[in-house]
């Protein structure tokens, strides 16, 4: 059992705090939020929702993925309740924060039935715009979740999608983000960006390119210079906490061993979103979903020898889970779905309402699909009518690729890098070099994610994106955060009924 730990509640204001105090290995003391709101993509843990669990006193998560593409879409809607003019107000560089505004707003909101603008997919060599949006799309992100309360706010961002993230980053440290998380994948190379960018230097990152033998090692790098900026200021910023989403001790050893990581979400593959592939390869049971057996259980123990925090993840929104957590020598939990479904979130109100409808009736189903994501990862999918879990509505979705961010980096035979999605149209994949069974069950995540948070593309053929909704395997489990009488829940809601249990200074030893 690990060394003493307090679970200290205070009330700052009105509000209560909650922080683990916790001696480790080695004597040091760390103070760490007790409850994580986990990361959500594509903004289903948007500014609001991080905000109110923020405010609550534990760590709210904004999603940084494809926020640049959110941001756009928010602005050609309108931004009717004046959020995004108002952080914009607040950016260090008004000439950019003004160029972009009127670049994308339209005023009273796009048709519904029109098409939003996009903007050009990434590339190794992000063009001038494309670096401006993404620093002030997450800048707007994390101010927004900020304003208003002093409590914590940290942003997710995928290993598996490298090519927006350093100026993504650079935008989220302007506005003081606190903590960075990242999963799908290795982050190891993070820990020095963010101390680089802290002092405003300029930084580069090694990228996954496919066929890498047939090309130029020096191609395969995307860089990023706070220098090209200097409108936004020069004085250091804030170095965020970095925390590293992981589902494998051996992973948590490599990363604290080789890197600057300041803890770990230890995730099991019960999670929504992306799961960690069982270890040992892929075997499916008879409903077609990955077996996952003791393997890929993680050895506790050898997470506390690491002397660094964690936080267990995966079906922690339960009874007496969070308890349970803290006597495994966690400091606290991460939780998603609970979330993911209550007011706050960025999942259309349409989508909620269907799904707790569905969960108050014990028929909403969650399977593992190793397919679906072009990502490689499996992915949790909430059987839903009339979304892209359905087959006819998958099948009767042209394949179109505008989004770009699962793309795959592979070198072409000139040495160049070359793009490709195997959720792309099958031609095109083919002519990129791709192999036709890798192309057999792909969703589009991109539009699909997009459609559930009410931000659907319409495409040429005028057949409006179908939402995709990921949610953890336990979430018929959401009904209890209901409030007697009522048919819907807050992030106060959840933060209540999981962390009410040790409103008490809890101690265990
Ligand atoms: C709708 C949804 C989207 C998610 N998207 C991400 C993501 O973009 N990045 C990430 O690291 N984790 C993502 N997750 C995982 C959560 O951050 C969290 O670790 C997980 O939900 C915890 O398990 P639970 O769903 O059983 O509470 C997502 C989860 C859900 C439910």
């Amino acid at each position: 059992m690990p060394g003493y730990l307090f679970v200290l509640t205070y009330y700052a204001g009105k509000r209560l705090i909650a922080l683990t105090l916790r001696f480790i290995k080695g004597g040091a003391l760390v103070t760490e939020p007790l409850l994580i709101q986990g990361g959500m993509g594509v903004a289903v843990s948007n500014w609001r929702l991080a905000r109110a669990v923020s405010a609550e006193g534990h760590l709210g998560v904004v999603s940084g993925t494809m926020l640049d593409n959110v941001f756009v879409r928010r602005l050609q809607d309108g931004d009717l309740s004046g959020d995004i003019r108002r952080a914009l107000a607040a950016f260090p560089d008004r000439l950019m924060a003004e160029r972009i505004y009127h670049r994308y707003h339209i005023p009273g909101g796009k048709q519904r039935e029109a098409p939003y603008k996009s903007i050009p997919m990434h590339t190794a060599r992000l063009t001038r715009d494309a670096q401006e949006l993404l620093i002030l799309a997450n800048f707007v992100e994390v101010f927004l979740a900020k304003e208003g309360h002093n409590g914590l706010v940290g942003i997710n961002f995928l290993e598996k999608i490298q090519l927006p993230t350093l100026p993504s980053l650079y935008g989220a440290m302007l506005a003081r983000v606190d903590y960075v998380l990242m999963g799908a994948g290795i982050p190891k190379q993070i820990p020095e960006i963010l101390d680089a960018l802290s002092i405003r230097q300029s930084v580069s990152m090694k990228l996954h390119v496919e066929q890498f033998p047939g090309g130029d090692a020096r191609e395969a790098v995307t860089r990023f210079d706070p220098a090209e900026f200097p409108d936004l200021g020069a004085g250091r910023l804030n170095r965020p906490k970095f925390v590293a989403v992981v589902s494998s001790n051996t992973l948590a050893e490599m990363l604290a061993k080789r890197s600057k990581v300041d803890g770990f979400v230890v995730e099991n593959h019960t999670a929504g979103g992306h799961n960690a592939p069982p270890r040992g390869g892929i075997k499916l049971d008879d409903r077609g979903e990955p077996v996952y057996t003791a393997r890929d259980s993680v050895d506790l123990g050898k997470m506390r020898s690491l002397g660094l925090p964690f936080w267990l993840a995966g079906s922690y929104g339960n009874d007496g889970k969070l308890k349970e957590a803290l006597e495994e020598g966690a400091v606290g939990i991460q939780v998603g779905t609970p979330f993911a479904f209550c007011e706050e979130s960025g999942f259309s109100d349409e989508l909620k309402k269907e799904v707790l409808t569905r969960a108050i009736n014990g028929d909403l189903s969650v399977s593992t699909d190793v397919l679906a994501s072009s990502s490689n990862y499996p992915f949790k999918i909430a059987s839903i009518p009339g979304t892209l879990s359905e087959d006819e509505v998958y099948e009767s979705r042209e394949r179109v690729c505008d989004l770009g961010y699962l793309r795959t980096l592979f070198f072409k035979e000139d040495g160049t890098i070359g793009y490709r999605c195997p959720g792309e149209p099958v031609d095109n994949y083919l002519r990129k070099g791709g192999r036709l069974e890798d192309t057999e069950c792909r969703k589009c995540l991109c539009n699909g994610l997009m459609a559930a948070v009410d931000y659907p593309q319409v495409p040429k053929n005028g057949e409006v994106e179908k939402p995709l909704v990921t949610a953890g395997q336990s979430v018929n489990n959401i009904i209890r955060f209901l409030p007697p009488g009522k048919n819907s829940y807050s992030a106060r809601d959840v933060v209540k009924l999981l962390v009410g249990a040790l409103r008490e200074p809890h101690y265990v030893f």
